[in-house]
């Protein structure tokens, strides 16, 4: 059977490049970069290159890129380490309601220790009104954390407008950009953020490797003790391999952005129109061209239930999404579509489908062969009645 991988969101095959770059390090180059002989410094070597790469594609100072474990690790530190090194200047966080679970479940530890969170609404095509922001923002705000791309749906923040009036009232601004990084051409500068938090596995890296970049003089508690690794900001012997996929996976996707882009654009026009002129009540959730990235497709097909769906492609060796990974296997309807204003019968026949650097035309064709048939089959049997 053929095997189609179109849930590029949730993760990435690792790419043979990576995966050479990262070998050594799992063989000969084992020593310890704190090490002070020849084993370690040559590792340590390694590391400073490394960080000087990533530096350079995020367009900051080595010395403002901290490696983590991931995106999530990299949240928490955003959210709970500024939260914690700021409370003299005051108590109040901004995020939106759809964020990741990594950024609203800090939060939430936040908000059951005395801080105060305001969740920023959005708008039927998922996009926070910048005055919004304006409207909440206010004396005693620390922090705004507002996510550049979408995990669900692919919509893209206006991150250097919001960044901008977060800053003008004096309080830090950070993107979780787990989903951007290496997808979009970005630079720390352009986007006008304090801090970012990114992850190699979205972009054919390793799993367990991430950073955040924190720019100098953003106040930021650890949260993790130990030795002074990471400025001290990050205690534990680096998983080096780690972070060497991490780079080398960023250096690959950043070289290959507007190339990539296009083919998105492309297999994304010819998944909604081939879908949507043979189904009928399939639903787009987020806007068409503008504010997407074209590699993210969330659908809904009313009338039945995403988890039917997925499980039907699943024995057709298609692989799709209902919602983030993180949640699948609830019930719940997305909270990102719920914020959009999706009704939760509707939010529940959705889909996530997310192409990447190995998927093909051919890949296309297949689920365009497939999803139909099986679509017109589960709403025969489907006890949720109104299709329209
Ligand atoms: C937007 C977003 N933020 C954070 C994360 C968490 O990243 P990681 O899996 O590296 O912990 C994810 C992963 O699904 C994500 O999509």
């Amino acid at each position: 059977m053929r095997k189609v991988y179109l849930d590029n969101n949730a993760t990435t095959p690792l790419h043979p490049k990576v995966l050479d770059a990262m070998l050594p390090y799992y063989t000969e180059l084992y020593g310890n970069p704190s090490s002070i002989h020849n084993f370690g410094r040559e590792v340590w070597g390694s590391l400073v290159d490394a960080r000087e790469s990533v530096a350079k594609l995020l367009g900051c100072s080595p010395s403002e890129i901290y490696f983590t474990s991931g995106g999530t690790e990299s949240d928490n530190m955003a959210i709970i380490g500024t939260a914690l090194a700021n409370v003299g200047r005051g108590n109040h966080i901004i995020t939106s309601s759809i964020e990741h679970h990594a950024i609203l479940a800090s939060c939430q530890y936040l908000g059951n220790n005395g801080f105060e969170v305001t969740y920023l609404p959005v708008d039927s095509y998922g996009f926070v009104d910048p005055d919004d922001l304006k409207r909440a923002i206010r004396k005693g705000t620390i922090l705004v954390s507002i996510m550049h791309i979408n995990n669900e749906t692919g919509v893209i923040q206006d991150i250097p407008g919001l960044a901008a009036i977060a800053k003008a009232a004096g309080a830090y601004f950070h993107t979780d950009a787990v989903q951007s990084a290496g997808k979009v051409g970005l630079s720390v500068d352009g986007l006008g953020v304090d801090m970012l938090s990114a992850s190699a596995h979205k972009i054919n890296g390793p799993k367990g490797s991430g950073l955040i970049f924190i720019r100098k003089g953003t106040r930021v508690q650890p949260r993790m003790y130990g030795g002074k690794h990471e400025g001290a900001m990050r205690a534990g012997t680096e998983n080096v391999a780690g972070i060497i996929g991490l780079t080398k996976a960023l250096e690959l996707s950043c070289g290959m952005i507007a190339s990539e882009l296009e083919r998105y654009r492309k297999f994304s026009s010819r998944f909604w129109n081939a879908l949507n002129e043979i189904i009928p009540n399939v639903v787009l959730n987020g806007p068409l061209d503008e504010g997407r990235l074209q590699n993210t497709l969330n659908i809904t097909f009313k009338g039945i239930e995403g988890e039917a769906i997925i499980l039907s492609l699943d024995l057709a060796g298609i692989a799709v999404a209902s919602g983030s990974a993180c949640t699948s296997g609830s019930t719940e309807p997305s909270h990102v579509l719920r914020a959009m204003g999706v009704e939760p019968w509707i939010a529940r026949g959705s889909l996530r489908i997310s192409f990447g650097k190995f998927t093909t035309d051919e890949d296309i064709d297949y689920a365009l062969e497939q999803i139909p048939p099986i679509v017109e089959r589960l709403r025969k049997i489907s006890p949720v009645v109104s299709h329209n």
